[in-house]
């Protein structure tokens, strides 16, 4: 029997990902594997890129909806938006060649919660699925699937589309299984039960995906690594955010609001987050947990050193040398590391009850401490809101990071007003630049605009921040939440008009 594919009917399935993907056809919903770079389907969107340019040459149109568990890679969403193939597409994304597409406003794109869209699925607000591609490690005898490195809305996926292309690719490590818990407990409300996850560690589920058989068209096999670009190493800038909110947990310890085991961390993408799984590495800590969405390279050393001894995800987020790192490890982290569907990774009810540390990046916070993790300029996405919205609002503490400027001074991450608000100031407890820590909470919106200048101002846009607030203060119809509704996004404007958001610059121009 196949080394990897056990079950003797799926096994006569076997087909190339040309004839497998001249079963999708145009307009059908497409629900697909994938979380962050992770367990994505290599062979059959690319197959299918090329089937849809051929047909756009000979005029006719070819698009489909794509739904996946988060952002995946060239393979998936860079072809398939190169092709122009997508109509529609939910939900984080962070390709580059997909974001233009978006911005140019060629392509709907649907911006969600990652903890929401399995249930939004089940509740049918996207409609209905006729395809699900899957990437698997393998297939056992009874049918049941061997998750790969993401399981993401996998589950889903498999139980709600009419037919099934499954992937099997030997690349990723056949020593992965028993890793994954995947929970078959979910029910439509009026009638869910209340999910028996108490600990990170805790098991609930099953290591298998549940499969019908008879719903395979294809199963195609692959050979191809999941694709991550390497992590920048820590630069200055995120070595001092790093340090702040290290700085902060210590204190914290101090005021008996944490304890050295600190609460379940959270860590979201970008290279400011993996700067702080750094940092923790050196700061003295054993036996932590993470209850998080993925393990990327800074978690993944963070284990081997022992800071944490078990991490619930759903997903690999790993660099070439982490993949390396983890395959050639892989019996020490597989009983350190479990994957799980991500409407439990991602669950609010079991962020709240674990009180998770979530630590997320954002585009710009303003004085008051809304957040904007998604969008330049308030018009144009970046990747999406991915979990930091299920972490930040549920977690025991929320912590937003980034630089104090973007684009070479030009921008300030603090800004009057945000021009888009993924995060309201309600779900906002922490802002931390490489200038400073605010502690916002307990404090009036007035009292967080002061925290926050004086704290995360960048010194070039400190005073101009201050000045706005004086004025703002004095002049405002209401004292609240005092704003000058003419100029609160005049710093946004002028960055559209001249490239520069700073105005002494902007009149240079
Ligand atoms: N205005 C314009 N551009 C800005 C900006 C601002 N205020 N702040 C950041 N950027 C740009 C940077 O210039 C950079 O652009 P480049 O790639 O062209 O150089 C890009 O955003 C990334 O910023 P960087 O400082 O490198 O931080 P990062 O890698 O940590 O990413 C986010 C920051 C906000 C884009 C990223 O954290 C994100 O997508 N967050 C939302 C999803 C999320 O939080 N998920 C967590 C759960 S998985």
């Amino acid at each position: 029997m196949h080394d990897r594919i056990h079950h003797e009917g799926l096994l006569e399935r076997r087909m190339s990902a040309e004839q497998a993907a001249a079963l999708i056809k145009p307009g059908m919903t497409v629900a697909m594997s994938g979380f962050t770079g992770a367990g994505y389907p290599k062979a059959v969107p690319q197959a299918l890129a090329v089937q849809m340019e051929e047909a756009h040459a000979r005029g006719e149109d070819f698009q489909i909806k794509v739904l996946t568990g988060a952002s995946t890679a060239p393979e998936l969403d860079g072809v398939l938006a190169k092709a122009g193939g997508m109509e529609l597409r939910l939900p984080y994304q962070s390709d580059p060649t997909l974001r233009k597409r978006i911005n140019d406003g060629e392509l709907e794109y649907i911006d969600i919660h990652l903890g929401h869209v399995a249930q939004y699925t089940w509740f049918g607000f996207y409609g209905h699925i006729d395809l699900a591609v899957i990437e698997v490690v393998g297939i056992n005898e009874d049918g049941s699937l061997i998750p790969s490195s993401s399981v993401g809305n996998n589950k889903t996926w498999i139980e709600q589309a009419d037919k099934i292309i499954l992937e099997v690719n030997v690349q990723q490590a056949a020593a992965m299984d028993g890793m994954h818990d995947v929970y078959y407990g979910t029910a439509l409300p009026p009638h869910r039960k209340p999910i028996m996850l108490v600990n990170p560690d805790d098991r609930i589920g099953e290591p298998y995906l549940r499969l019908d058989p008879d719903k395979v068209l294809a199963v195609v096999e692959t050979d191809a690594p999941d694709r991550m670009t390497p992590f920048a190493a820590p630069d200055e800038t995120s070595t001092q955010i790093a340090g702040h909110l290290i700085d902060f947990f210590g204190d914290e310890i101090k005021a008996g609001r944490l304890t050295d085991k600190l609460m379940p961390l959270q860590s979201g993408v970008g290279n400011i987050a993996n700067a702080v799984l750094g940092g923790l590495a050196t700061s003295g800590y054993t036996g932590l947990t993470a209850y998080t969405e993925v393990i990327q390279d800074g978690m993944l050393h963070l284990i081997r050193d022992g800071v944490i001894r078990v991490a619930s995800a759903t997903s690999f987020s790993l660099s070439p040398a982490g993949i390396e790192e983890f395959n050639s490890n892989i019996e020490f982290y597989r009983k350190r590391i479990i994957l799980r569907t991500q409407e439990i990774s991602n669950h609010p009810e079991l962020i709240r009850r674990l009180g998770c540390i979530a630590m997320n990046g954002m585009i710009e916070a303003d004085i008051y401490g809304n957040v904007n993790s998604t969008h330049v300029a308030g018009t144009a996405m970046m990747n999406g809101i991915g979990g930091s919205g299920d972490f930040a609002r549920n977690g025991f503490l929320s912590a937003f990071l980034s630089p104090s400027t973007a684009k070479g001074g030009k921008i300030s991450g603090i800004v009057p007003m945000v021009s888009h608000v993924d995060h309201t100031e309600h779900d906002t407890m922490l802002i931390v630049t490489e200038q400073g820590l605010a502690d916002l909470r307990g404090l009036s919106p007035k009292q967080r605009a002061r925290t926050i200048i004086e704290k995360c101002a960048h010194p070039d846009f400190q005073p101009l921040l201050q000045d706005y607030f004086d004025r703002a203060s004095r002049e405002s119809f209401g004292k609240h939440t005092p704003h000058l509704l003419d100029e609160s996004l005049s710093w946004h404007h002028r960055f559209v008009e001249t490239g520069d958001s700073r105005p002494a610059v902007a009149a240079q121009a």
